[in-house]
């Protein structure tokens, strides 16, 4: 702790996050920053005195989770003397309008503030706070700070902010442009966790394929095989990666690179080349099945999960189909699927959307459920196979039941007589369903 006569000290605070893996990052930073100055962390709202809530601008439906938890507040503000912070995507979206719309707000945070974060807490003052100023340097929290949610895979932020525009997403105008984090920062940063006994790491950003290391030029390979290189960490991942930005020198590196996990997440969006023309991402359907093709010829075990939008604004039948023949072809090993929703500032919200929501909804629920079949066809596959498991918690029901990921990033349930949590396991699949692999540890 730094100052023990802080304002903060003895303060109790709760973070409540929304949205992506960066988000839990930020969240696990801004906790450190808090604890540091001897703030309190506190499992529920209402035991707390500072509500930070983390957001997320993706789609509407985020947005909407949050004001409805800022409701609840409200009612617990009129009873109790409670702080009550806005930061991430959407803080940084409508800035000071937040405030003006939502009164139960105190200060409002963007992503590029976090560092200020104890200072404009220690403020004794009734005035609203708004922190949003863009910055074009990275702000380095120190890596003894950060709070990890777990002790065995940890999440590490390499670079923040997407120059892409893709017409439908927000996240250009919620974490500006891209900003690279100096690699040394990043290799040391992975040093200390593996000392500290963490054996996975996940590298961060909204588009890591273009990394540069804003000191050297060097690119994403070169980080890699630093990564790969520290000693104590054994399965690397990183997220996410852009169809347009993939080239075979990353597919040797993972090759080469023996810890990187042989799972990629590469966003599809849509399998029609006319749509992806409309969502400006850079590649077509025939591309983007090439990159697939390219991969699996250096590495035939590779699982590959995406991302999917059906009904954006102009989406045919025929567009539609393209995107199920896709699902068949590549055969995911998981998908995320979101109906379009549009979003301000972007270029697709100012579209005629003539999709209509029946049929845009029909569409998600027929995407689910071909990816389910494939889903459940694949992990039938696996049943009396040996998977190799990195144990990361518990059932609270059955003490007996633990849980973790293969290399695929599928999650695995198994039964052990002894605590295996943080360790590599030998797992035999013995049943499955679509979302997941049930068996025993080997003993
Ligand atoms: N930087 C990452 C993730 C972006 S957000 C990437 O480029 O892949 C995560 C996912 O949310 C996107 O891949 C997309 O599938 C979805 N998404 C983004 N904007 C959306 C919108 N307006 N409506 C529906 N889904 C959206
Ligand atoms: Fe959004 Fe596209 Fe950037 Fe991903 S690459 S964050 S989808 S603008
Ligand atoms: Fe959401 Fe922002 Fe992440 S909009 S998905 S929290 S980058």
């Amino acid at each position: 702790m730094k100052s023990p006569g802080s304002r903060l000290a003895n303060k109790k605070f709760f973070i409540h996050t929304y949205g992506c893996q960066m988000n839990e990052n930020d969240s696990e930073r801004i906790s450190g920053l808090l604890r540091d100055e001897g703030a309190l962390p506190e499992d529920s709202i209402e035991s707390s005195d500072i509500i930070i809530i983390n957001t997320c601008a993706v789609r509407q439906k985020s947005e909407e989770k949050f004001y409805s938890l800022l409701g609840r507040l409200a009612e617990l503000k009129r009873k109790k003397d409670i702080t009550v912070g806005a930061v991430g995507c959407v803080a940084q979206l409508y800035r000071s309008g937040l405030i003006e719309k939502k009164p139960v707000i105190d200060f409002v945070i963007g992503p590029d503030n976090y560092g200020q974060i104890q200072d404009i807490l220690a403020k004794q003052t009734d005035e609203k706070i708004v922190s949003t100023r863009w910055r074009s340097e990275w702000h380095e929290v120190p890596s003894h700070i950060v709070h990890r949610n777990g002790k065995t895979s940890a999440y590490t932020t390499i670079m923040e902010g997407c120059d892409n525009f893709c017409s439908y997403c927000i996240v250009p105008f919620t974490r500006g442009r891209e900003k690279h984090r100096p690699e040394r920062n990043i290799v040391e940063e992975i040093r200390q966790l593996a000392q500290g006994g963490y054996l996975e790491i996940q590298l961060l950003g909204q588009n890591v394929n273009s990394y540069r290391d804003p000191e050297t030029g060097f690119p994403f390979e070169h980080l890699l095989e630093k990564v790969n290189r520290i000693e104590g960490i054994q399965w690397i991942r990183f997220l996410a990666s852009h169809p347009k930005d993939l080239p075979p020198s990353l597919a040797r590196t993972m090759k080469e690179a023996k810890k990187i996990c042989h799972q990629l997440h590469l966003p599809l969006q849509s399998g029609s080349s006319d749509v992806l023309k409309k969502m400006g991402r850079g590649y077509t359907k025939e591309e983007y099945l090439e990159k697939i093709r390219m991969i699996r010829f250096h590495m035939p075990d590779m699982s590959f999960s995406t991302d999917i939008i059906v009904g954006f604004p102009g989406e045919t039948d025929n567009d539609f189909e393209q995107t199920i023949e896709v699902l068949k072809k590549v055969r995911f090993t998981n998908i995320f699927s979101f109906r379009y929703s549009p979003r301000p500032r972007t270029a697709a919200a100012k579209i005629d959307d003539s999709v209509p929501f029946a049929a845009k909804r029909e569409r998600l629920l027929v995407v689910q459920d071909v990816q389910k079949q494939i889903q459940l066809e694949h992990n039938s596959s696996l049943i009396g196979k040996t998977e190799k498991v990195l144990c990361l918690g518990k059932s609270k029901k059955d003490p007996q039941r633990y849980s973790g990921r293969n290399e695929a990033y599928q999650v695995v349930n198994f039964h052990s007589e002894h605590d295996v949590i943080g360790q590599f396991v030998e797992v035999r699949i013995t049943s499955c369903g679509p979302y997941s692999l049930h068996g025993a540890i080997k003993s």
